[in-house]
């Protein structure tokens, strides 16, 4: 195949220019095209037969073109495609509005050798898998492999959401219905609607500190303004909570009353009414992320949302960390015109979610042996949490375990202030161990350096592996 070559003349070029120049069309060129001869190269450039020759050289050398003798110069297949320049990107986009990570450090995927503490979802051994399986299958052979889900979800689905939470609910709070329910494709993206909804661009939004990062990320992202209050291993303090509501004027508050992610906290009966009192008396919104609902140790779940009167308490639950990750099923409950304002957000952004991923996990959650599924989970957490917080004591002394957590799937570690975390976190992956630092969890700076380890992963026996390694790099560094 012989394709025509467009010279510009070149006769006052260097052979860098030259080979430049055929290299963008051999770039173009389809696998086995052939060069012209070296003396119309020599014709065409108008350059000289040493300059040409150079120039085949430099491609054969890079791999670019073959030559068979007395046949002829082709382009070689299998050559390496040349990097695009997207450099015109960079004035068409501007600088970002907000510069945020694309990628938590617990997103990373790792060898399946390594010992992986850093990320947020469990290992399958810790899902119901086979239930999980079939119920896709059966949903598959469904009318839903085929149909549009209304945009509000399976009513069957948002019912099973709303008597989640009207099991619970006190006696003289209305009760809660399918239609105040909203299914989402993961809670991730209801706290981006919810805050794009109810804070808005430039507008503050209270917010714990430490919290979900990826609360963190979804309000950059929304544009709110966050102003962080200050929790522990029992939650904010309900006094700071009110200054802070009153002195930013901010009319909702994103937090995590149980098993918090990464504190592991609780809050206590008396601080829930408190923080919902005030709350209520400053005419704001509690935005109460119950993510690890289905996952207690130690202690049942106690969602602020079942002591809501008023429509305060917007309320997020998720099943992709007890059902299946694969199966991105969560949900809102919010009552009164904020339940509106958040459906017409996500309706916008989603449309709906996939009614066979909705179908299969009513499925899971309908089936009698989901509820043996969480009592095997509850013991199999408990099991992995005391040998994981075991192993940390004996081999990592320098870390103070904040709080050993009634529930969820984390131990939040305070390390010397001295650490670098950025190092540790480098050395530690250099022995096959992957650890979450903890400033991804931080509204602002962090107080002090922190990590996260996940106890919910593969292999739970390799808990003591990991603790020496973290312990180790811990001491090279002097701490
Ligand atoms: C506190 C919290 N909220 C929300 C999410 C997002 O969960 P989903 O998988 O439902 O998007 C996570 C995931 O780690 C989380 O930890």
């Amino acid at each position: 195949m012989r394709v025509a070559l467009l010279c510009p003349d070149m006769s006052n070029d260097s052979t860098e220019r030259i080979v430049a120049h055929l290299r963008a069309w051999i770039a173009a060129a389809p696998a086995g095209a052939r060069l012209p001869s070296s003396r119309a190269l020599t014709r065409e450039l108008g350059v000289s037969p040493v300059t040409v020759q150079k120039a085949m050289h430099q491609l054969n050398a890079l791999g670019l073109i073959e030559t068979r003798p007395g046949v002829g110069t082709f382009v070689r297949a299998g050559r390496p495609p040349s990097p695009v320049d997207f450099g015109w990107q960079t004035g068409a986009l501007g600088t970002p509005r907000v510069r945020i990570p694309s990628l938590s450090s617990t997103q990373q995927v790792v060898s399946p050798d390594a010992i992986a503490l850093h990320s947020g979802y469990p290992t399958r051994e810790l899902l119901p898998t086979k239930l999980v399986q079939t119920a896709i299958a059966r949903a598959a052979r469904s009318a839903s492999a085929a149909a549009r889900s209304p945009a509000g979800g399976l009513p069957e689905l948002q019912t099973w959401f709303a008597n989640e939470l009207a099991g619970a609910t006190l006696a003289g709070a209305p009760p809660v219905t399918g239609r105040d329910v909203i299914i989402l494709p993961g809670s991730q993206s209801g706290l981006s609607s919810i805050f794009r909804a109810v804070v808005g661009p430039g507008q503050p939004l209270a917010i714990e500190s430490p919290t979900y990062w990826g609360a963190i990320v979804a309000a950059a992202q929304a544009g709110v303004v966050l102003v962080p209050i200050p929790t522990g291993s029992d939650g904010p303090n309900p006094e700071t909570v009110d200054d802070v509501l009153r002195r930013s004027g901010a009319r909702a508050f994103y937090a995590q009353p149980t098993f918090a992610n990464p504190t592991g906290a609780q809050w206590s009966p008396e601080r829930s009414r408190a923080i919902l009192d005030i709350v209520r008396n400053r005419r704001a919104f509690l935005i109460e992320d119950d993510w690890a609902h289905d996952l207690g140790i130690d202690a049942d779940p106690a969602p602020i949302a079942t002591h809501d009167t008023e429509g305060h308490v917007i309320y997020l639950r998720s099943l992709t960390k007890s059902v299946s990750p694969a199966l991105r099923v969560a949900a809102v409950i919010a009552r009164g015109p904020v339940r509106d304002r958040i459906f017409t957000d996500l309706a916008a952004e989603t449309m709906y979610v996939s009614g066979l991923l909705q179908t299969a996990a009513l499925e899971v959650v309908s089936q009698p042996s989901w509820r043996a599924h969480l009592k095997r989970l509850r013991m199999e957490l408990r099991t992995r949490r005391d040998f994981l917080a075991e192993s940390v004591a004996e081999h990592v002394p320098q870390a103070h375990i904040e709080n050993v957590p009634a529930g969820g799937l984390n131990l939040w570690l305070r390390l010397p202030q001295a650490t670098d975390l950025a190092r540790l976190s480098r050395d530690t992956a250099a022995h096959n161990v992957f650890i979450a630092a903890g400033d991804e969890w931080f509204p602002a700076e962090a107080a002090s350096p922190h990590i996260r380890l996940n106890f919910s992963g593969p292999e739970p026996e390799r808990y003591p592996e990991a603790a020496r390694a973290i312990g180790v790099a811990l001491t090279a560094q002097g701490c």
